[in-house]
């Protein structure tokens, strides 16, 4: 081989060899899409933007949250299922959509466990029962006789077939033995603004989403759905105390990506989650929320892979049992 020819094939190995590893460290060099597939405005979303934009600090590169609510979250969820793997497309969503739904819909456009990658966890949300101001309940025992006298004409909104919304109230109805109309949002942040009017009677909605219509006095908590009572709202019983023995609704948001999206822009976006969740401005503002913040190991992509799956054996059974009619 003459030495030109020579140089040029050593150099194209080299350059060839090279090649993933400056790809994996450019990563990202453009806005990657974060879909959430709820309303803006909502619980979902909240905590999206929170985390995303400190992600965005810390990646050199914008995350731009595009909201695509509707069906549960479905049509959102299969968007990214669907997308290109390149790393510019992620999702941000709930257990509701990757889990609970699995038992309500009688077929989903895409596999929780097959479709997609997990990155990391974001947070866990404990739920509150809210009600309109006018509802004349001031507890959780008036409430479950209020709703229970008047099945006929009581409203409960929800953020469509499968949401968190759905998952409170569908276990609160079906452990208080009472059928009641649904109305269905594209989230919870317009369905909150309909509570908030009167439109509608009750939902069961993720702490963070209606702490602060709760404090202005605009909706009253009659009942939190963990096991303790939250410090954020040291005034309301846990709904297992008050008389519904075993309710217990807690929702785990996370990142995921396409299947098939590379382990090394897995692991960069999983970095700049981990760190921000170490932040402290972070930590104190979720804090406040009521967010429950996963530890560094909680936030792999392994451990969320196994909370993907404990969380389907836990919830499908339960819903199942619930009686509810998968649609
Ligand atoms: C839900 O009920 O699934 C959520 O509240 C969705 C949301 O609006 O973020």
């Amino acid at each position: 081989m003459k030495r030109r020819n020579l140089l040029a094939a050593v150099g194209a190995a080299s350059l060839s060899g090279l090649a993933p590893a400056v790809q994996a460290q450019a990563y990202p060099t453009k806005p990657i899409t974060v879909i959430v597939p709820f309303a803006a405005g909502g619980p979902t979303d909240a905590l999206a933007r929170v985390l995303c934009q400190k992600m965005s600090e810390i990646l050199g590169s914008q995350l731009v949250v595009e909201n695509i609510g509707g069906a549960g979250g479905t049509i959102g969820v299969n968007k990214v299922a669907k997308a290109n793997n390149d790393g510019y497309t992620l999702l941000f969503t709930h257990m509701g959509t990757l889990a609970v739904n699995i038992a309500l819909y009688k077929s989903l456009p895409y596999d929780s466990l097959k479709d997609l990658e997990p990155i990391g966890m974001g947070g866990t949300n404990p739920m509150v029962l809210v009600t309109k101001k006018a509802l004349p309940a001031k507890n959780f025992a008036e409430f479950q006789d209020y709703v229970n006298a008047n099945q006929k004409t009581v409203q409960y909104g929800m953020a469509g077939i499968g949401s968190a919304s759905h998952l409170g109230g569908l276990m609160l109805n079906s452990m208080m033995k009472v059928e009641v109309l649904e109305i269905p949002y594209k989230g919870t942040g317009p369905a909150l603004n309909d509570l908030v009017s009167g439109q509608f009677d009750y939902m069961v909605d993720q702490a963070v989403n209606v702490l602060a219509q709760i404090n202005s006095g605009n909706i009253k908590a009659l009942g939190v759905s963990s096991l303790k009572s939250l410090p954020q709202l040291p005034n309301v019983p846990t709904i297992d105390s008050s008389g519904l023995k075993g309710y217990e609704v807690s929702i785990w948001n996370a990142f995921f990506g396409p299947k098939g999206m590379s382990k090394e822009n897995i692991a960069r976006i999983n970095d700049a989650l981990v760190k921000t969740l170490s932040d402290a401005a972070i930590v104190k503002r979720l804090t406040e929320l009521a967010v429950d913040l996963p530890s560094k190991e909680e936030a792999t992509p392994a451990a969320l892979a196994t909370q993907l799956k404990a969380s389907i054996d836990k919830w499908v059974p339960a819903v199942k049992s619930a009686g509810v009619k998968p649609e």
